[in-house]
């Protein structure tokens, strides 16, 4: 649970708003003139059920706990939830203002050692490694995109740069570019290695590989796991590669570094790398945002064959996942709904992406865009891995691939699956789909058992309220997602947002001119909360369907806020305030106003 749920879970709005102004009793709700404006009878209603507030007199403005405060105390956002915090007796709001500034200082910390590593690379010192990278056909214009650097050898020079800056010893050891010693005394984690920053999707460093130069042990020594960098979890050039993966509908996932700057060089902008690891469920959820076609090139060995399967091993559960949540989620159609599809480039033998583009890139396209279907390349690579002239040999097979092979959406494919299975093994397919059979009844029962877990967040079945929750959240992540859709929500009224949190970001949005100032400028309690809407999975669109999307969100909000107030002024009628006339008028014009809405075709 975030702070701000933590804070909220705790007040009672009856007792917050009591706090201020003589509530009274009115059916299931609470009335009371309104302390925004003047008037002799009450228009001004508190909702228990709801937790929300709301002014039906001549302010017509509403909103949560937070909110109420904030106006009422003139307040921020920020000030007016740690009151709140104070009075529930949370202090997380302070913890989480110091845990993200002492991130922003790791980050910090590391594009000061990336401008280091870089002027190092360029300085006489960096001789040797230049013509390195020029025998490795690196040009000067891709050394500066991916920001390529040189630690000095002696270990000493960066620790004395950071201190000469100011910067502290003990945060540098944080950022993991120092290291400390059994002795106490801090020195340079890099030394004599040929940089590589690794940045996260939006373009922050947070963390570094280090190729040696010469044939020192390990070849790649990377930043040890850190507060901001744990290696499995990113993918190399993410934020060089994310807006091509998208324009061009495909990403493509490799293994190394060098990978990744040749391919970029030669114009392949869409291609990633998963940094020699077998690719993680969470890596996988990154690039599902961006694209519904990946194509792994991996390496062509007996090991990069390995590392395949072992991938998919860990990552099919993401692509299988979704087929099965994918009926459950509140604004259905709006999430990723669409299966990935997975196909496998093999390169040819002793040749890695790398190499190959820089000696045949026509055939490096061509491999790429014929890769094969996940599930042809995998059939006859498992069935090499197992003894299929025995019946054990051949179970095992079928256990293995039986979870892929389930998990295809399309009906026909699967069926070829099936039978190319049952060719491969030399066995009839009525005896497969009856071995099949057994194995999906276990299945089925693990998988009843899973979602009972907690997994995955945002698609936990939700309550009512939970849903339109998922409405507001869903709505600015595509808003901040799509900055070239901004004038679909230019003129929205901040008050179709009903949560503080969520109308605070939109109200920011609305004010900002560029998304990473608007992350700046938000209260340190609310950049965690911001980071979950920035980072949620979209599916891929292009921009007529985001276009359709953000209206339509927009409409919804629109719709709800005005289902509300017509609940909230029916209800102000029964309990005979403010004078039926003005409650008339009131009604009608919402009345309009959602016809409208209700007629609008889909844009
Ligand atoms: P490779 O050994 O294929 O390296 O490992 P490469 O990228 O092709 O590098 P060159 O061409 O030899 O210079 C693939 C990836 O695995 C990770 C790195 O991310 C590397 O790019 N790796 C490899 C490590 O992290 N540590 C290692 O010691 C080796
Ligand atoms: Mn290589």
């Amino acid at each position: 649970m975030s702070s701000i749920d933590d804070v909220k879970s705790r007040l009672d709005i009856v007792d917050i708003v009591g706090g201020y102004v003589g509530l009274q009793k009115s059916g299931r709700s609470f009335k009371a003139t309104c302390p925004f404006h003047n008037e002799k009878t009450p228009s001004f209603i508190v909702n228990p059920q709801r937790q929300s507030w709301r002014c039906f007199g001549a302010c017509a403005i509403g909103g949560d706990a937070i909110s109420f405060v904030m106006r009422i105390e003139n307040l921020d956002f920020g000030l007016a939830l740690r009151r709140l915090a104070d009075k529930v007796g949370v202090t997380l709001t302070q913890a989480s203002r110091t845990d993200s500034d002492r991130n922003e200082g790791l980050y910090r910390i590391n594009s000061t050692t990336a401008r280091f590593y870089q002027d190092t690379l360029k300085s006489p010192e960096g001789q040797n490694a230049r013509t390195y990278l020029e025998s490795r056909g690196v040009d000067a214009e891709t050394c500066a995109k991916f920001e390529l650097g040189l630690s000095p050898s002696s270990r000493d020079r960066l620790k004395s740069h950071l201190l000469k800056l100011g910067i502290d010893e003990a945060q540098a050891v944080l950022a993991g570019v120092l290291r400390r010693a059994d002795d106490g005394n801090t020195f340079d984690f890099f030394g004599g290695r040929l940089m590589f920053p690794i940045h996260d999707r939006r373009g922050r460093i947070a963390g570094f590989g280090g190729r040696a130069l010469d044939d020192s042990t390990p070849k790649y020594l990377n930043t040890a796991q850190t507060d901001i960098f744990n290696k499995r979890s990113m993918l190399y050039a993410l934020h060089l590669a994310g807006e091509s993966i998208n324009s061009k509908k495909t990403g493509i996932v490799v293994e190394g570094y060098m990978d990744v700057i040749a391919a970029h060089q030669h114009g392949y902008t869409n291609v990633v790398a998963s940094m020699g690891t077998a690719l993680t469920e969470h890596q996988v959820s990154q690039l599902k945002s961006l694209a519904k076609d990946f194509v792994l090139a991996l390496d062509p060995d007996a090991a990069g064959q390995e590392a395949t399967l072992r991938s998919l091993e860990s990552s099919w559960r993401v692509f299988e996942r979704q087929s099965v949540d994918g009926r459950r989620r509140s604004v259905g159609t709006l999430y990723q709904r669409e299966p990935l599809r997975l196909r496998i480039a093999a390169l040819p033998a002793g040749l890695d992406p790398d190499a190959l583009i820089r000696q045949d890139r026509r055939e490096w396209e061509r491999l790429t865009e014929e890769a094969l279907p996940l599930l042809e390349y995998l059939i006859p690579v498992v069935a090499g891995r197992f003894d299929t002239s025995t019946g054990h040999g051949k179970a095992q097979v079928v256990e293995t691939l039986f979870p892929l092979i389930a998990s295809v959406e399309n009906l026909f494919d699967q069926e070829r699956y099936f039978r190319t299975l049952a060719q491969v093994l030399d066995v009839s397919e009525e005896s497969l789909k009856a071995s099949i059979g057994r194995l999906r009844e276990g299945t089925a029962r693990g998988r009843g058992a899973d979602r009972k877990a907690p997994q995955p967040p945002d698609a936990s079945a939700a309550p009512a309220a939970g849903a339109e929750v998922s409405l507001e959240e869903f709505t600015l992540t595509l808003l901040l997602r799509r900055p070239d859709l901004r004038e679909l929500a230019d003129d929205f009224s901040p008050q179709c947002f009903h949560k503080a949190e969520n109308r605070e970001i939109f109200t920011r949005w609305q004010s900002s001119t560029r998304i990473d100032n608007l992350r700046e400028s938000l209260d340190a309690s609310l950049k965690g909360h911001f980071d979950r809407l920035d980072e949620r999975d979209l599916v891929p669109a292009d921009t007529r369907e985001s276009r359709l999307a953000v209206w339509q969100c927009l409409q919804r909000l629109e719709r709800r806020h005005l289902q509300g107030l017509q609940e909230g002024l029916l209800a102000t009628e029964e309990a005979g305030v403010p004078p039926p006339r003005e409650v008339e008028s009131a009604i009608a014009e919402v009345n309009a106003r959602l016809k409208e809405l209700f007629s609008e075709p889909g844009r």
